[in-house]
């Protein structure tokens, strides 16, 4: 299995996200601040894997701390989450592990620094754990809604890339496969930054599974023409009524879907939804540097001076969603009731 993150000796470890296909190099962070730069320039990406690798980041920085009490470390922890926090503000994971953090440092607290220390080191590392659970969960409850053969789109990367381990969507892909389906995988290239092309595909090509690489533009027609039986995507944030933030270019695919009469289902662990966010409104859309756009592998794309935008996500309506698989269960509309029943689910943290 691909370790997309990993807690070590020597600091976290990240497979370079930016690297790959071509090169599957290793990174380590040292520091707190080195897993900010490494959320920030997408060594590390995709919404779970942040929320982990913020929760590492925040172990890693408390850990190396020298404090000497309590409410020195406070302060220390105060700096390390804004940090982490300023990194990206879309992947709602990363504010929820922070918070989870800042509750455990609070319960540890009374026993000094030692003890606050060992919590939050051993905190991230449940949070990896769980996040592997949670997607083969909701893998199990996925795959049940997947044709038995045909074309699945998606796009981006929600795969063991963005996750700890065996992904989002594409965790329901494997479990539908694993399952014997005979599902073959359409993966949008996602421009600029090519998650699925990049991302996508090498992943699902080590574990066997059917895919086809197609430019953004030819969802569209491949849809038309009957070879995508259904979607199925990430998120990033998921509003109270379900609307969800996801790479943009996911509301175009999910319009696409409904006026061909093609399921769209999103996958996401409950840390991604965000009942606090009432809809789709209120989510902070990233906005990334212009050269993502202009420039492709060094070689410029686009004239010197012209306008770009780079929004990195976008919200897609409620009414475009079929369904959302999370580990706790489907939710389907009206969402914000399923969505509320789920959240009031007794036994699951968060
Ligand atoms: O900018 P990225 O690569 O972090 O964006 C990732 C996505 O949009 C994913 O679809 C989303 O985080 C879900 S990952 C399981």
């Amino acid at each position: 299995m691909i370790k997309t993150i990993e807690w070590t000796a020597a600091g976290v470890r990240f497979i370079d996200q930016t690297r790959l296909p071509t090169e599957e190099v290793y990174v380590v962070c040292r520091t707190y601040q080195e897993v900010a730069d490494a959320i920030r320039n997408m060594i590390v990406r995709g919404a779970p894997a942040i929320g982990v690798a913020a929760a590492m980041g925040i172990a890693l920085g408390v850990d190396q701390s020298q404090a000497r009490d309590v409410s020195a470390l406070r302060n220390e922890m105060g700096q390390i989450c804004r940090k982490i926090g300023e990194t990206r503000p879309t992947a709602v994971n990363l504010f929820w592990a922070i918070r989870r953090m800042q509750q455990k440092f609070e319960a540890a607290a009374p026993e000094g620094v030692h003890q606050v220390k060992a919590t939050l080191v051993a905190e991230a590392q449940v949070m990896l754990v769980e996040d592997i659970a949670a997607n083969e969960a909701m893998g199990r409850f996925g795959a049940t809604l997947m044709p038995s053969s045909g074309g699945v789109l998606t796009h981006c990367n929600a795969g063991a890339l963005a996750t700890c381990g065996y992904g989002t969507a594409l965790g329901v892909i494997r479990a539908a496969v694993d399952a014997g389906k005979q599902i073959h995988v359409f993966a949008d290239e996602t421009r600029p930054f090519l998650q699925g092309a990049r991302l996508t595909a090498w992943e699902l090509m080590k574990d066997g599974i059917s895919t086809t690489v197609i430019a953004d533009n030819m969802a569209g027609a491949m849809m038309r023409q009957g070879k995508i039986k259904a979607v199925v995507v990430g998120a990033d944030r998921i509003a109270a009524n379900g609307d969800v933030a996801n790479k943009i270019g996911t509301y175009s695919v999910a319009v696409l879907a409904k006026e061909h009469g093609i399921p769209f289902y999103v996958a996401a662990p409950w840390s991604t939804v965000d009942m606090n966010t009432p809809t789709g409104e209120q989510i902070p859309i990233e906005q990334r540097p212009h050269r993502e756009v202009t420039h492709h592998g060094g070689k410029q794309m686009a004239p010197d001076g012209v306008k770009v935008e780079n929004p990195a996500f976008d919200v897609t309506p409620s009414k475009y969603v079929t369904a959302i698989v999370t580990e706790r269960g489907i939710a389907k509309a009206p969402y914000t009731s399923s969505l509320q029943e789920l959240g009031e689910m007794a036994g699951v943290s968060n």
